[in-house]
């Protein structure tokens, strides 16, 4: 879930900017640009639901030891990462259904449960574009992080987020100690 999701997020993102350069004229390749943003932002949402509820209920694996500092920072990160993700993708939703256009999930009208509202879309629109700039941040933070544990550190902790990821830590610890 965790790899789904980022590369859902980081596509959502050069999409997003991308989808506006294109023309307005003629309608077709802007709208459909715009629906194939939606979805794939509906989808994710999906998927971080599960995957949050999925979190809440299945304990990680302990940190592995750390300086106090640097186990704060991975926690409020990571904090800050779902959070954002959440407030990214819903205010994208809100926004989008206060528009007075239909939102389609890959090609099937969802609901619309709310009037047009000029003034819900804008403020929607402007949390959207905050707290995308402050995921991009986020996500540099932790993916140098993650560059910093796996190269300089060599601790491993990369695989920490792979099905196997146990057994390929423990040979790059090995690796480091016999190195
Ligand atoms: C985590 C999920 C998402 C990410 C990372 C993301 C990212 C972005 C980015 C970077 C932009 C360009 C900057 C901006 O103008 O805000 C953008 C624009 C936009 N996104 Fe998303 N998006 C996500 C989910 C959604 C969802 C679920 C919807 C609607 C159902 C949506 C609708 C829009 C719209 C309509 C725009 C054009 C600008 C506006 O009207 O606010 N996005 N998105
Ligand atoms: C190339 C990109 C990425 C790499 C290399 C990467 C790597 C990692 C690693 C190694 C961990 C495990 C940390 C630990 O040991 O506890 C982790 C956790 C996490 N990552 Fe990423 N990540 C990437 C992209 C992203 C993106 C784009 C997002 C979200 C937008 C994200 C969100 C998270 C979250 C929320 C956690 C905490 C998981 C939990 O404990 O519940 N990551 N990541």
């Amino acid at each position: 879930m965790h790899w789904a999701i980022a590369v859902a997020v980081v596509g959502l993102v050069v999409m997003g900017w991308w989808m506006q350069t294109i023309p307005k004229q003629p309608v077709g390749p802007r709208a459909d640009a715009y629906n194939l943003h939606k979805s794939i932002g509906l989808a994710a949402l999906l998927l971080m639901a599960v995957r949050l509820a999925w979190r809440a209920s299945h304990r990680p694996p302990e940190l592995p030891s750390l300086p106090l500092w640097q186990a704060r920072a991975a926690v409020a990160v990571h904090l800050l990462l779902y959070a954002l993700m959440f407030i990214a993708a819903l205010s994208g939703y809100l926004g989008s259904a206060t528009s007075g256009y239909p939102v389609k999930l890959f090609g099937w009208v969802l609901p619309s449960w709310a009037a047009a509202h000029d003034a819900v879309k804008d403020a929607c629109s402007l949390v959207h574009l905050a707290s995308n700039w402050l995921l991009v941040a986020a996500i540099g933070a932790h993916v140098a992080a993650t560059i910093y544990h796996q190269w300089v550190l060599r601790d491993g902790l990369f695989w920490r987020m792979w099905p196997v990821g146990g057994r390929l830590r423990k040979r790059t610890v090995e690796a480091r100690s016999a190195g």
